[in-house]
């Protein structure tokens, strides 16, 4: 233990994640539970890169084309390079995030994750993704966000940490719900959708290894509910506005994960 709060004996999925980014702030056990995993499958590393650049590019997005000012970020990992109002503060310096975490680590990193941001514009909230309405409660007490207007969600890469036992249906519908129209909704989910026969097999293996719920077009269509998505759609990660040609992006069968943008009507 590294203080009160912060276990360094049991597996973090911010550290673990962190680690595959090539960041530093991961223990031991982060690391050899990220080379188990990559043993497996081991793109998985490049994996968290596009899932940073999907998050990048779908931001910039919303901040430019959408127009959008405000941004909830729940499940925010580890401070990295473009953290959503680094990217959002660069299009649209007056943009506003409540970042949203439950692991103290990632709180205690805060100070770091905030630097740079103008006072007022950005603000770290601990709470639990599966409390929504305590995270709606904090977000309408003096936060940073008005919600009166717009904002857009961001569920990147968290809601396949969490099984369905959880309902992170429930959870993400109870946020979206409480956010007007006009408002968006970002979320990027791991899938064995594009896998070849032989990965697929390894499958529960990695299930097991990452705490971790794969899932379907079917299965993750259901939290666009009442959105309209932004073209392309709900696709690999890696063909959502790819600055890339087609052939020069990684194989969709190793990338392994959905990304969308949806507009709430
Ligand atoms: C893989 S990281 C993703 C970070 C960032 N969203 C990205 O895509 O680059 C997942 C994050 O979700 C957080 N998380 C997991 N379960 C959560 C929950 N129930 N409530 C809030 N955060 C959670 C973890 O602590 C971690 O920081």
């Amino acid at each position: 233990m590294t203080g009160d709060r912060i276990d360094t004996t049991v597996v973090h999925a911010a550290r673990r994640y962190d680690y595959w980014l090539g960041g530093r702030d991961n223990f031991a056990v982060d690391r050899e539970s990220g080379d188990q995993i990559a043993a497996l499958y081991p793109w998985t590393p490049m994996w968290a890169r596009e899932n940073r650049a999907f998050l990048g590019r779908a931001v910039e997005y919303l901040a430019g084309e959408a127009g959008i000012r405000q941004f909830l970020d729940v499940g925010t990992g580890l401070p990295t390079a473009n953290n959503v109002h680094e990217v959002a503060q660069r299009v649209a310096p007056e943009s506003r995030v409540l970042y949203v975490d439950n692991d103290p680590l990632v709180m205690a990193h805060a100070r770091a994750l905030l630097g740079g941001s103008a006072p007022g514009r950005t603000q770290f909230l601990e709470s639990d993704f599966l409390r929504p309405d305590d995270i709606l409660s904090a977000a309408s007490r003096g936060s940073v966000l008005d919600l009166g207007e717009p904002v857009a969600l961001m569920l990147v890469a968290l809601v396949h940490l969490i099984p369905d036992a959880q309902d992170p249906l429930a959870a993400a519908r109870t946020l979206l719900d409480a956010l007007p129209s006009g408002s968006y909704l970002v979320m990027s989910h791991g899938t064995a959708d594009f896998m070849t026969a032989d990965a697929l097999a390894d499958v529960p293996e990695f299930q097991r290894l990452a705490t971790f719920q794969m899932r379907t077009d079917a299965e993750i269509r259901p939290f666009f509910e009442g959105t309209e998505l932004v073209d392309p759609g709900l696709v690999c990660i890696t063909d959502w506005r790819s600055p890339l040609p087609e052939a020069d992006r990684p194989d969709p069968s190793h990338v392994g994960c959905y990304g969308a943008v949806g507009r709430k009507e």
